[in-house]
């Protein structure tokens, strides 16, 4: 598969701008910002478009999703647009029994213990392109009005998606889900394989679709060992980037606590690392050897912070993402859902003069 000639990283609109230019690892003029969780709670104008309608059914309205991911571009001024949608909607689109529970997250109706559980997993059938149609259709109206501003699409790590499948919800340390890792490695195997498929096939429909790179969210990879990541996990994750990859899209791998798996998230295969708030981004560099573009990573709680120490902390954060070959701003995690949104908007603008 390839990307279409009339693809926004192909036909002039998105080729140059600061996001892909600083993911392919050259600095760009201006520095590039956006923000995880940017699209959500602290905008007043998601929480009216959102209003009665259940997160997932939104995620599946191309023109809801659509209006969403555009409000932060917008309102914020970013560098790039993430499009409106969730690592577990792979999962709703062939039948997997998931909601996400307001203030909890996703919860799985029947967890996945057993290599038979993984059996009924497959016998959903693959996520084709008709399961996958409002996913596409929702990144096509978006690309289509964001011109010269980059979509960045993204999907769920096989590792992240199996915590939740396996524990059936949020955890605070996946037992469940490293306790199958090492009970029963043969169903451990065959979940990595499926997770693998519907969510390379969930980030690849976006790449087509129109968007401009790719990030592969782990968010809980921080709660493996290195050698856990690394035999029951990266070769899994490894498939996702590559798929991306084979695209011709720049990929970003993210994870929280995941310092001590820098260097194997990025041996993973993605061109750029997003890093966490907990290791400074001077220090990702070296570790990772001094040659990989990062993305990161102001810590989100500082957001409600007086701003002069904001302010202060953003200027640090710059000063050690000049270690990189080219940087990225962006949070250590997601937006919380109580941030005062002027001061995104303020953040972008302060970044922007640096
Ligand atoms: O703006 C963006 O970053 C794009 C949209 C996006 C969402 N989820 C929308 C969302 C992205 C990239 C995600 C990824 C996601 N979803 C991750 C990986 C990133 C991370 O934060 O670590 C994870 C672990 C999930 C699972 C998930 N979905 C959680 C933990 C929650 C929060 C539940 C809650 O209410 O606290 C969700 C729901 C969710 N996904 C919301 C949004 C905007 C909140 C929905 C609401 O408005 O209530």
């Amino acid at each position: 598969m390839s990307l279409p000639p009339h693809h926004p990283l192909l036909d002039g609109r998105t080729g140059d701008s600061a996001l892909v230019t600083a993911y392919s690892g050259t600095r760009p003029e201006r520095l590039p910002v956006w923000f995880m969780r940017q699209a959500g709670r602290s905008l007043p104008e998601y929480r009216a478009s959102r209003a009665g309608t259940a997160m997932l059914d939104a995620c599946l309205d191309p023109d809801l999703a659509s209006e969403i991911t555009l409000q932060p571009v917008r309102r914020h001024g970013v560098d790039a647009a993430v499009f409106f949608s969730d690592i577990v909607v792979p999962l709703r689109l062939v039948g997997v029994d998931v909601e996400i529970v307001p203030g909890t997250g996703p919860v799985i109706g029947t967890p996945v213990r057993t290599l038979d559980d993984v059996a009924r997993l497959r016998d959903l059938g693959p996520l084709d392109a008709e399961r996958l149609a409002p996913v596409a259709a929702g990144v096509e109206r978006t690309v289509a009005q964001l011109d010269r501003t980059p979509l960045v699409g993204f999907a769920g790590a096989p590792f992240t998606l199996a915590a939740y499948l396996v524990e059936g919800g949020p955890s605070r340390d996946h037992l469940a889900a490293r306790r199958l890792m090492h009970a029963d490695p043969a169903a451990w195997a065959a979940l990595m394989d499926w997770t693998a498929e519907v969510t390379g096939a969930f980030v690849a429909a976006q790449v087509t679709a129109g968007a401009s790179a790719a990030q592969l969210f782990d968010s809980w990879a921080g709660a493996l060992s290195l050698a856990d990541y690394t035999t029951h996990c990266a070769p899994a994750s490894a498939r996702v980037l590559a798929q991306a990859r084979a695209l011709g899209v720049p990929t970003v791998h993210f994870g929280v606590a995941t310092g001590e798996l820098l260097v194997a998230m990025r041996d993973a295969g993605a061109d750029v690392m997003g890093v966490d708030y907990r290791v400074p981004l001077d220090e990702a560099s070296r570790r990772l050897g001094g040659g990989t573009p990062l993305q990161g990573n102001v810590d989100p709680a500082l957001l409600a912070a007086p701003w002069d120490v904001l302010e202060a902390h953003v200027r640090d954060v710059v000063r050690r993402g000049a270690a990189a070959p080219a940087h990225v701003v962006n949070l250590g995690h997601g937006v919380p859902p109580e941030t005062d949104p002027t001061v995104l908007t303020r953040l972008v603008q302060l970044v922007h003069s640096l």
